[in-house]
């Protein structure tokens, strides 16, 4: 074959080290670590790419747009619920009865879904689900993926064209941004989605979902041990204080995993988004223990001395301006000494930068957004009367909490 592999020196190293790895595997199917796992899919992935020609390898990126089409095609058909929950097949003729698509339509649909493995094609015109095509079950879990392609994808797709608008010179702001290009409107990200009920709804779901806890290792609230670091201890006083005020805190998906994680966690748990957040919030059934607060970051925080004030998947939203107003206004909250500022966010490697970071970074960038490197976090922090008192970070492809103290 007169095919031009991309690295065909490497491919024998990366078989031996998939060998190697593959060897940590144990019999129940399950790694020793995390990290031998994520070594094992890097190395598979370094193969793949090593063993097609450069064009290939081009090629194949360029065709994942048709991939996340066929994914929103199957959802907003129903197909995940309409496969048999027991794994056996179904026709595409029955699936073409039971979505009302046409059958000719729909085999081409499932057929790009099956190629990629989104689900099993097990006979000619015969699908059934598998493990990926089962997380499709979860309401949020398919929110949170029509997020990313119908609001989220317009922006990306908008990407290059805002940018070379800006003569590749910045890019853009909360309030001029490629999810206004390509989404054709005046508005910026929240209030587009509060005055539009399907995005607000598909929004408020998709944040509860499970796919970006589950991308963490370890517990869904993260590595932050929250019920030893926020214990009083010698800050014990008659007033039963604030422990955590979850900032953007959506429905209060982050302030029910802290409960359920650290169940010995007590005191009053405030809940504080914009007025139509906390509404639906309430109207959805918000448990008691969970106090609701609307009001915006960017006003003084109406809560003041608690112990932690909690900021998760927030701050990458927003440009430097913007997150300096957010910090300062939370830093003229704080209690010294007792309160602590809690970043959930992601914290890009200088050199190396995992794809989730460098991906995620580009999302945020359609809507004004960044994700930033440790050092940018230290110097946003210092310039609003802050300092990261410990980064707590499992591995590098992990959102990281920053326990940010008063200078
Ligand atoms: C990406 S979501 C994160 C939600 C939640 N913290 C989580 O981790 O699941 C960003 C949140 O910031 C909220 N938000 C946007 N602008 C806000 C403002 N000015 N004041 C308070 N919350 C705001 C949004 O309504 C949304 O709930």
């Amino acid at each position: 074959m007169s095919l031009t592999l991309s690295s065909p020196e490497l491919i024998q190293t990366l078989v031996n080290e998939i060998n190697h790895s593959a060897a940590c595997l144990a019999s129940n199917g399950t790694f020793a670590s995390d990290i031998s796992r994520r070594t094992l899919i890097a190395t598979a992935e370094k193969l793949v790419l090593a063993t097609r020609s450069p064009e290939e390898n081009i090629f194949a990126i360029a065709q994942q747009p048709a991939q996340n089409a066929a994914l929103r095609c199957a959802i907003a058909l129903g197909i995940p619920s309409e496969l048999a929950v027991d794994g056996s097949p179904r026709s595409v003729d029955e699936l073409a009865v039971a979505t009302g698509a046409e059958k000719t339509l729909l085999a081409r649909i499932l057929r790009a879904c099956a190629s990629t493995s989104l689900m099993i094609e097990t006979s000619e015109h015969h699908y059934a689900h598998n493990s990926v095509s089962r997380t499709l079950l979860s309401p949020t879990n398919r929110a949170l993926l029509t997020l990313m392609y119908d609001y989220n994808g317009r922006g990306v797709l908008a990407l290059p064209e805002f940018l070379k608008s800006r003569h590749w010179c910045d890019a853009g702001s909360y309030t001029d941004c490629a999810f206004m290009l390509g989404s054709r409107t005046e508005l910026p990200m929240w209030e587009y989605r509060d005055q539009d009920e399907d995005c607000k709804r598909i929004f408020d779901l998709g944040m509860q979902s499970e796919i970006v806890a589950s991308l963490s290792t370890g517990k869904p609230s993260g590595p932050f041990p929250f019920g030893e670091e926020l214990a009083l201890g010698e800050h014990r006083r008659e007033e039963e204080p604030v422990t955590i005020v979850d900032i953007g805190g959506g429905r209060g998906q982050a302030l029910e995993q802290i409960r359920a994680d650290h169940p010995e966690l007590t005191g009053r748990f405030v809940l504080m988004d914009l007025a139509p957040v906390i509404d639906s919030a309430v109207a959805a059934g918000l448990p008691s223990w969970i106090e609701p607060v609307a009001g915006s970051f960017f006003d003084p925080l109406p809560i003041q001395g608690a112990r932690a004030y909690f900021i998760r998947r927030v701050m990458h939203n927003w440009d430097d301006k913007a997150c300096r107003i957010i910090l300062r206004n939370t830093a003229a909250a704080m209690e010294p000494s007792f309160s602590r500022l809690l970043i959930t966010d992601m914290v890009v490697d200088d050199v190396g930068a995992v794809r989730e970071m460098a991906w995620e970074d580009l999302n945020m960038m359609t809507i004004g957004g960044v994700e930033r490197t440790e050092r940018q976090w230290r110097e946003l922090l210092d310039e609003c009367g802050l300092r990261a008192h410990k980064i707590w970070r499992n591995s590098a492809i992990e959102h990281a909490i920053i326990d940010a103290r008063l200078k």
